[in-house]
């Protein structure tokens, strides 16, 4: 197991594309569904396992801007499954003093799920243990929109001169939550090898680490797994090699 003693480099913003939910269902002979409620069992535990070793901050993609797409009854199924989380766990965000926090556009998010989730993020944010970031209604393109959008509506200048000054830190300082360091390894179940327009603007040099398991098979000796190949990995941000 890895933690913050072992001395090796451990990344301090995880984020994980939580996919083959289904896949694992089907596998089985199960509803697609009973694949969502066995992802997010396995979400509390990995989340538990992530903080015991001492990573900061963990994204974790829970529902894509595309993902409204699927059949209306998977969809009301997640948005309730994260709903009755988000109204059950404060005891276990409690204990491990973990800070829950949102990305994602809030406008085409239900009424009673923005509520909750702003309940959440308000009962634990003066807890000092890992940032949790629920990316939920999120895409992206979109965020980069967003964030677009946020900077040029700062200024009271005319659009040639907000156009003039927008650069790259005028979009990271107006993403979700400026204040998450970029993600240093994104973790990708089921074994597709893209990026599903999570994170495209803070990933620019993550590592990247997929693995064939379901999300709900991915175990914490996988999250042990995935920070070792991290930690042998030689990040050169575009530098020359030493
Ligand atoms: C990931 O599992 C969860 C969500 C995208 C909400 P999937 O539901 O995408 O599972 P597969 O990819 O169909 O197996
Ligand atoms: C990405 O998985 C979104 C989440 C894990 C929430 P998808 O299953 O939606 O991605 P694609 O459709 O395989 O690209
Ligand atoms: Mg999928």
């Amino acid at each position: 197991m890895f933690n913050k003693t072992d001395g090796v480099a451990l990344p301090r913003h995880v984020g994980i594309i939580m996919d083959g939910n289904g896949r694992w269902a089907q596998h089985r002979g199960r509803a697609r569904t009973n694949g969502h409620t066995e992802g997010l069992k396995n979400a509390r535990r990995i989340v538990e396992a992530a903080s015991r070793r001492g990573i900061r901050y963990l994204t974790l993609f829970v529902f894509s801007t595309e993902n409204w797409k699927r059949a209306a009854q998977e969809v009301e199924f997640i948005m309730s499954l994260v709903k009755q989380h988000l109204t059950r766990e404060l005891d276990f965000y409690r204990e491990n003093h973990i800070r829950v926090r949102h990305t994602g556009d809030t406008d085409g998010l239900a009424a009673d799920i923005l509520s909750e989730i702003k309940q959440a993020l308000g009962d634990t944010q003066d807890f000092d243990g890992m940032h949790v970031i629920l990316a939920l209604n999120y895409g992206g393109r979109n965020a980069i929109v967003r964030a677009a959008r946020r900077f040029l509506l700062q200024g009271g200048a005319t659009a040639r001169e907000a156009a003039a000054a927008l650069d790259e830190d005028g979009i990271t300082q107006n993403m979700d939550n400026p204040d998450v360091p970029e993600p240093d390894l994104i973790i990708r179940t089921a074994g597709e090898f893209r990026t599903s327009n999570f994170l495209l603007w803070e990933a620019a040099y993550a590592e990247y680490f997929i693995t064939d398991k379901f999300w709900p098979d991915f175990s914490t000796e996988d999250l042990d797994a995935a920070l070792a190949a991290y930690a042998a990995r030689e990040r050169r941000f575009g530098a020359m090699t030493r």
